[in-house]
């Protein structure tokens, strides 16, 4: 079973010397939780998010096993009929002008297939298969009684297919994203150069409402917001069916497909735990597995980078997305990322959380959203990454060092990876879980 290093359930109670983290980590998710589901952050983020419930459901079974399962079935509930999870399920209850775009920019009433609840019409990476044997992992008892696996497995297995048909836009097997808040890491340097040729919608056309709740030079700017919403309204207006044509925007990304590999196996697993056949989950997993390692590795850097569909070309940007196939079980150039890690860029033995860029490159912007800061759910993956193939003491210490730097800046959305300062939004949801996870860990 090769996802047990990181879900296997707690033994142990948090040692005395991280009471008070644990405490106060508890508190953000009381705090964030709504009825069956987690906003990731009170005011800048008031629904709920899909890659944020994943990480928070793995925090989350360890304060209530129970609630880590609705978590993720409030999310799978408003599944669309074609498989896909939507990036966002809007709360009815939270004012409409709350957050921007909301359900009059998506209009998912209108589009076939879509629950009764708002959504949004695109979608995040898939960590959730991940979490979903994690949360099962740590209450089976419960698990069992309530049903999840059963009820959660086809939903799974579906929202996997969506990704795995609709998405191959590249016809090499691999998931592309088709909007930069797909990949999770919006304004990453990564997509400057497949979005240079996207033409924005008028400033004059939107308000933004995340500026309300967080500085501005730590967000994207407003020249990324007229893509984005360039981009969500031609997917909108074209009724959100998948084609090449449609999407100007094509990437196969490799924080996306790694976790997509990931969450095959840990579909194979769920399989196996509910008496279904893993082995399909299996032989896709090692199918994807190679076309990530033909398509987007690239053995003289020793880093995966995106693959643009359009022009068929890697985008060389140095960004944490590339390091993200560490959490594929037997990848076979593990040793070689480690040592990417190590090197100038990320600087794994002292930038904490590891950096979202490149900490060499001059566009480096330690503050900025993903264009240079440190996340503690890429940094929590990568420590996944390290103990699944065996690379216990660093991942020891960089566990060691996550917890320390979130116990003096606070439940931060980002931080800068060398000064450790924090930044954007406070009391974020997947900050407070994922250390919950690594304190139980320690
Ligand atoms: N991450 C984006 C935001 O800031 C969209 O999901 O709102």
């Amino acid at each position: 079973m090769t996802l047990a290093p990181t879900v296997e359930p707690p033994a142990r109670a948090p040692a005395a010397d991280h009471h008070d983290l644990d405490r106060a980590a508890r508190r953000v998710l009381v705090t964030n939780w709504r009825l069956g589901a987690t906003v990731p952050a009170r005011h800048l983020y008031p629904h709920q998010w899909s890659w944020d419930s994943a990480f928070i459901a793995i925090g989350l079974r360890h304060l209530s096993s129970v609630r880590a399962q609705r978590e993720l079935e409030s999310l799978f509930g408003a599944q669309w009929r074609d498989g896909r999870v939507p990036h966002i399920v809007f709360d009815p209850q939270v004012p409409v002008d709350a957050y921007f775009p909301g359900p009059a920019f998506w209009r998912s009433g209108a589009a076939p297939g879509a629950p009764a609840v708002p959504t949004s019409g695109i979608v995040q990476p898939p960590a959730h298969a991940l979490a979903a044997w994690a949360t099962y992992r740590a209450d089976p008892a419960v698990a069992h009684a309530r049903g999840f696996l059963p009820r959660l497995y086809p939903r799974l297995a579906r929202w996997h297919r969506y990704l795995l048909d609709r998405r191959d836009l590249g016809g090499a097997g691999l998931a592309s994203i088709v909007h930069p808040w797909e990949s999770g890491m919006d304004n990453s340097p990564a997509w400057d150069s497949p979005l240079s040729r996207i033409t924005p919608v008028p400033p004059d056309s939107f308000t933004r409402r995340d500026l309300a709740h967080a500085a501005a030079a730590e967000r994207p700017t407003d020249l990324d917001y007229g893509r984005y919403l360039r981009l969500a309204a031609d997917y909108r207006d074209a009724g959100y069916a998948d084609s090449p044509d449609v999407h100007a925007f094509a990437i196969e990304d490799p924080l996306y497909n790694a976790l997509l590999i990931a969450g095959e196996h840990a579909l194979a697993d769920i399989a196996a735990a509910i008496g279904r056949d893993p082995a399909p989950h299996r032989a896709t997993a090692d199918r994807l597995t190679a076309a990530l390692m033909s398509r987007l590795y690239d053995p003289a850097a020793g880093m995966f980078f995106p693959r643009d569909v359009h022009t068929g070309r890697l985008v060389r940007s140095w960004t944490i997305a590339g390091l993200m196939p560490m959490v594929v079980p037997g990848l076979p150039v593990a040793r070689e990322l480690v040592a990417t890690a190590l090197g100038g860029r990320f600087r794994l033995r002292e930038a904490c959380p590891l950096p979202s860029y490149d900490l060499a490159a001059p566009d480096h912007q330690a503050g900025r959203y993903w264009r240079g800061p440190g996340w503690v759910n890429t940094s929590w993956l990568f420590w996944h990454g390290l103990r699944l193939h065996g690379e216990t003491a660093l991942a020891d210490d960089l566990r060691d060092r996550l917890l320390r730097r979130v116990r003096e800046a606070g439940f931060r959305e980002y931080f800068d990876p060398l000064t450790g300062a924090g930044h954007g939004t406070d009391g974020f949801s997947w900050t407070a879980a994922l250390a919950l996870d690594l304190i139980r860990a320690a």
